[in-house]
């Protein structure tokens, strides 16, 4: 097979683009009744369909994607971890806002930006986050490096179950620790921690477990029942529960988030959580993230042991997040169905025309797990040192024009999967499978 000329690493992080920043709509307003817990309901009030254009904007996703992957055009970039929809109008508007006033000096974020963390975590997850323990952090996973390098020693391990988000890889070594790896178990579709080996690599001195919740990229939502085990494992052998909880905005309809904050307070003491608007309306280009915990002195450590100096961030990243959290809920409550809809419709789609790719709906996330071993063994071997997963993404791209992730680099149980963005349009969803399709019958 023909090799493209991707520099695939720079893929492998689902690193956010700038946001576009398209003129204000009206603003529809917020519904307190949308905004109830656990209610999913499409208001109407945001259009999702519209076919937005990203080209040109600089982002990864889409101009990054089509510049490496030269000479294959990419009609269907579904890579990096961001959505392709216009953002909540309130956001452009308060930007927009702050921008008419022509001075730049220190500042601090809104002043009610930390009750609108509180607010949205309370009304949505009865997550009650202490507004004295909010740290800001210019990403999520600045938030998660602060709180392993202030627990652990360098040459500690620290526990990943996998597959698991590609970029925590990175960030255990720039913590100057090692990975302790241990493989998810999936039994009848449905995934769970390997609670022996979990405890083994405990017992071996493992200082930190990084929970994903939903996981990146299986969109695998936990149970009490399995956090309150695992977490009871890493109580009893005083490890840190770091909790990266950045896609507990996508819920599919039949799934539930529990926040590992509320499992109690034996779990909540022994843990740090980090969260951001980021994911949910599209600002990681904004670089703003907040991480929070019950236990007052393991935050306090993480800023006087002199880690983490994200006493400021951004003037506009601040206002965004802001913005979102106080008007969002309706365009949230939209966007979690619309995600779901998309999921079901792969689904349908993979059991009806694509017999060498197997998917099931994820409970969380917006990213689709896909399973193609049958696909690999019909395309043969990889070439020379390649791997499974970048021959599949080389069938993809050339042969249809979608670029998805390659499952070996979210560990070594992804060979054979890819992981596809289903943050698109239910147009650009269909006209991906139906060009997968015709690849797939080309074979
Ligand atoms: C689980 C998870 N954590 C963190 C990040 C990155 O977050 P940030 O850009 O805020 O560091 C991502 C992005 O894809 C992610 O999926």
């Amino acid at each position: 097979m023909k090799k493209t000329t991707l520099d695939r690493r720079l893929f492998m992080k689902g690193a956010g683009a700038a946001t576009f920043m398209a003129g204000a709509a009206s603003l529809p307003a917020t519904s307190a009744v949308a905004q109830g817990k656990g209610q999913m309901q499409m208001s109407m009030a945001y259009d999702l369909n519209e076919d937005f254009n990203r080209i040109g904007s600089g982002d990864f996703k889409w101009d990054m994607i089509r510049k490496f992957a030269r000479p294959y055009d990419i009609p269907f970039p579904m890579g990096v971890a961001d959505m392709d929809f216009r953002t909540l109008p309130h956001i452009t508007a308060a930007l927009q806002k702050r921008l008419n006033h022509h001075n730049w000096g220190y500042e601090g974020p809104p002043l009610d930006y930390k009750d609108n963390i509180v607010a949205w975590n309370d009304t949505r997850y009865d997550e009650v986050v202490d507004p004295s323990t909010i740290l800001n952090c210019i990403g999520v996973l600045d938030g998660v490096l602060s709180a392993l390098v202030t627990h652990c020693t360098p040459g500690d391990k620290i526990i990943l179950h996998t597959p698991n988000y590609s970029s925590f890889f990175h960030i255990i070594t720039d913590a100057k620790c090692e990975l302790a790896e241990s493989d998810l178990t999936l039994n009848d579709g449905v995934y769970d921690f390997d609670y022996d080996d979990t405890e083994r690599l405990l017992k071996e001195g493992a200082s930190a477990i990084i929970l994903c919740n939903p996981q990146n990229p299986t969109g695998n939502c936990w149970t009490a029942d399995q956090l309150r085990k695992l977490g009871d494992l890493a109580n009893k052998y005083d490890a840190l529960m770091v909790a990266d909880e950045i896609h507990c905005d996508f819920i599919n309809k039949h799934a539930e988030y529990v926040p590992y904050s509320t499992l109690g307070d034996a779990y909540a003491m022994n843990s740090v959580s980090v969260k951001s608007a980021s994911k949910s309306f599209n600002l990681a280009g904004h670089r703003t993230a907040y991480m929070y915990s019950q236990n007052k002195d393991l935050i306090g450590r993480i800023v006087k042991d002199g880690v983490h100096y994200r006493g400021l961030l951004h003037a506009m990243g601040t206002i965004a997040c802001n913005a979102a959290y106080k008007h969002g809920g309706t365009y949230m409550d939209d966007m979690q169905s619309y995600i779901d809809g998309n999921s079901h419709f792969l689904e349908g789609f993979c059991a009806d025309k694509l017999p060498l790719i197997d998917f099931k709906v994820q409970g969380g996330t917006y990213l689709a797990w896909l399973d193609c071993k049958k696909l690999a063994a019909k395309l043969g071997s990889p070439d020379g040192d390649d791997r499974v997963g970048d021959m599949l993404q080389d069938f993809f791209i050339q042969k249809a024009g979608v670029n998805l992730n390659p499952g070996e680099n979210y560990g070594r149980t992804g060979v054979g999967y890819v992981r596809m963005n289903l943050g698109t349009t239910h147009a650009k969803l269909h006209g991906a499978l139906n060009a997968i399709e015709k690849a797939c019958n080309a074979l």
